[in-house]
């Protein structure tokens, strides 16, 4: 054995022995087997020995870098060991403190609105049915009796996704969904409620938003009046509103017949008139009517035989009414000074 390699051998083992800083860990790396290091200069006298002893030479040398890295590896993983016992043992862990209480999220206020209305319609029998957002101009419009071109369209400002042999829109309203229904249940009797997102190409301001959630209802059956409309829209609002008057007047709407548009009074003022229902005593809640023939017929439902009734609210507005809310664009700010009031 070449003296060199074994003398250098035991020098680097010597010092490797007593280091336990990381730092000097890597110098030592650098000195010994690093690329510019000892035992690549000890590979390097190759050259100047006899062709006799090269071989010899060479296999010891490649003994002495074996033995280095194994024992720089070695070293390695008792310099991490201590490190990591002496951090244990400086910051010790009491087990006796208090945990720290998790930040817990919430439901959204529209979100808990949706419940609130899943609920009261569910325990009148109504089931939740979703529909899709991304609409056909067909499902959107022209089933519902709002042929293109017709001016009842500047109601619903919208979104085109689309412009290819069939125009696809995101969906202005949740009324498409009741052609769907339709179409799935026929030839059941129908009572559903279809809550989701909503879209419209709005300037945003504090009383519009691009998008929004909207939740109708649909009952279709063999004898479905105006007045279960009427029965089934009070008794929401006065378990939504706590007891007190509703009025419904006409309005209009392509795809009911004849429609109509629900006020409670305004639960601040008590009718007395404020900001809040425009010192008209009264909150707009929601519009609806019986469904209109041509809707019914787009469905499945032959007219002469069914009939049904329809109506679609929206949950923002209707928990701005609940908690004097007076800005919609909170609901899509994720200001949590906002959101964690509900
Ligand atoms: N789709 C209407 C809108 O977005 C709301 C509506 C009114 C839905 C009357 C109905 C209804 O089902 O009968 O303005």
């Amino acid at each position: 054995m070449n003296e060199n390699g074994q003398a250098l051998q035991a020098r680097a083992l010597a010092q490797l022995d007593s280091i336990w800083d990381p730092a000097k860990l890597e110098e030592w790396r650098v000195e010994f087997i690093g690329r510019k290091g000892a035992v690549n200069a000890l590979f390097e006298q190759i050259n100047s020995i006899s062709k006799e002893e090269r071989g010899a030479f060479g296999k010891q040398a490649n003994e002495v870098k074996q033995a280095l890295e194994t024992a720089f590896t070695a070293r390695q993983g008792a310099v991490k060991q201590r490190a990591l016992s002496e951090a244990l043992e400086a910051e010790p862990l009491d087990v006796t403190l208090p945990g720290r209480r998790p930040q817990r999220g919430r439901l959204h206020p529209t979100t808990q609105t949706l419940r609130e209305m899943y609920k009261i319609f569910g325990e009148m029998g109504f089931q939740v049915y979703r529909t899709r957002q991304v609409e056909t101009d067909l499902m959107n419009f022209q089933l519902l009796n709002i042929p293109p071109y017709h001016p009842a369209r500047d109601n619903w400002s919208t979104f085109y996704v689309a412009d290819t042999d069939e125009r696809v829109v995101l969906r202005t309203h949740t009324s498409p969904g009741q052609v769907r229904v339709m179409r799935e249940m026929y030839p059941g009797p129908i009572r559903a409620i279809l809550p989701g997102l909503c879209y419209r190409y709005e300037q945003i301001s504090s009383r519009y938003e691009i998008q929004f959630n909207q939740l109708e209802g649909l009952a279709v059956g063999h004898n479905i009046t105006f007045g279960d409309l009427k029965g089934t829209l009070t008794e929401f609002a006065r378990r939504m509103f706590g007891e007190r008057p509703v009025r419904f007047f006409a309005d209009h709407f392509p795809f009911t017949e004849p429609s109509a548009q629900m006020d409670v009074k305004c639960i601040i003022c008590e009718g007395a008139g404020c900001a809040l229902c425009k010192y008209t005593g009264w909150l707009e809640i929601l519009g609806g009517g019986m469904v209109h023939p041509v809707v019914l017929r787009n469905g499945g439902y032959d007219p002469d035989e069914w009939s049904g009734f329809a109506f679609g609210m929206g949950p923002e507005r209707i928990t701005m009414l609940k908690h004097g809310i007076t800005d919609i664009r909170y609901f899509w700010g994720n200001d949590l000074r906002f959101l964690e009031q509900f």
